[in-house]
């Protein structure tokens, strides 16, 4: 079922971006590359359309808060523009999302902004935009995106999506944290402000490009945080993503989700993998 959000910001922003015949994106189309209006007529009835929807969802929250069937739309802040933060940048932007993009360079994060019609900034500025963080920087330079961001997402709360994996010769990558640290656990201590979760860490991109479907998903996907209400919210942005949430419970019980592990970069149903998780741990204790 299509659904339609009304937000301002494509008042401004996006419609710069278009050439000067193109006034207004239809944002249901937006990720097949800015389908515009042939003209002013159909630019008009687009409005009229998108004043209904708001319309419609004004008195639908009006009149069934207490009976909400779809999640609140948050404003999320992506740390890295690359595979990680496109992608869930853009299958968050289709769930009705407000989504900051960022990296290092300017050049980037336009570029990635552009691609999934998101807001771009600085890591700071998405930091400070999010209600809710991801972290998607390869390892090697978390330390630095870390120490960038921890004054503005202290309180907040911070889903890691980062691998304590590096890149070394050959092609191979190698864990760098200890064989019996928690890679989120390791994160609460270099961001002690936020409220760290971990989730979107054990499927490659492709394998959620591939599945991902909001309508009928089939995908799990791990998550982990110690606060239940977190743990809540992380799992509505898996759902978001078009995947179905594996609760794993508390960080100090997220060791399934870290490399290596047997539900670590595996296709499976939330059933196999809670079977797996079940044996993993049992492994664990003997
Ligand atoms: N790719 C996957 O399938 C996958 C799946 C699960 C988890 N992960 C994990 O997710 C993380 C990101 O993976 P990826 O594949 O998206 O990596 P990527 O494609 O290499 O992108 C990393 C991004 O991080 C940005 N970055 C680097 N240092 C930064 C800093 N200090 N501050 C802000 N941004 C910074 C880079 O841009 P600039 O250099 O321009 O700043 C780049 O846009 C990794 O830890 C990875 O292990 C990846």
């Amino acid at each position: 079922m299509q659904r339609f959000y009304w937000s301002p910001r494509w008042k401004g922003r996006a419609v710069a971006q278009l050439p000067q015949s193109c006034r207004f994106p239809r944002r249901s189309q937006r990720f097949e590359g800015f389908e515009c209006c042939p003209s002013a007529i159909d630019d008009r009835k687009w409005i009229q359309s998108q004043l209904r929807a708001a319309y419609r969802e004004f008195f639908f929250r009006l009149f069934f808060s207490g009976t909400q069937c779809r999640s609140e739309d948050m404003k999320i802040g992506i740390i890295g523009a690359g595979d990680i933060g496109k992608l869930y940048g853009r299958l968050w932007g289709e769930a009705g999302h407000d989504i900051m993009i960022s990296s290092r360079s300017s050049e980037t994060r336009e570029f990635a902004a552009r691609a999934i019609a998101a807001d771009s900034g600085t890591p700071e500025e998405a930091a400070v935009f999010g209600e809710v963080v991801l972290l998607a920087v390869n390892y090697a330079n978390v330390d630095e995106a870390t120490s960038a961001i921890a004054a503005q997402v202290s309180g907040k709360l911070v889903i890691d999506a980062t691998n304590p994996l590096v890149l070394v010769s050959g092609g191979d990558t190698e864990r760098v944290i200890p064989e019996n640290a928690i890679a989120g656990e390791v994160m609460a201590e270099k961001l002690p402000g936020a409220r760290v979760a971990k989730s979107f860490t054990t499927l490659w991109s492709g394998y959620v490009e591939q599945h991902a479907d909001r309508e009928n998903p089939t995908v799990a996907m791990t998550l982990s945080a110690n606060d239940p209400a977190d743990r809540e919210t992380v799992a509505q942005l898996v759902r978001d993503a078009g995947l179905v949430p594996v609760d794993l419970g508390a960080l100090a019980q997220s060791r399934p989700l870290d490399p290596p592990s047997p539900v670590w970069n595996v296709v499976l149903s939330a059933q196999e993998l809670e079977e797996r998780v079940a044996a993993f741990r049992q492994e664990q204790v003997a």
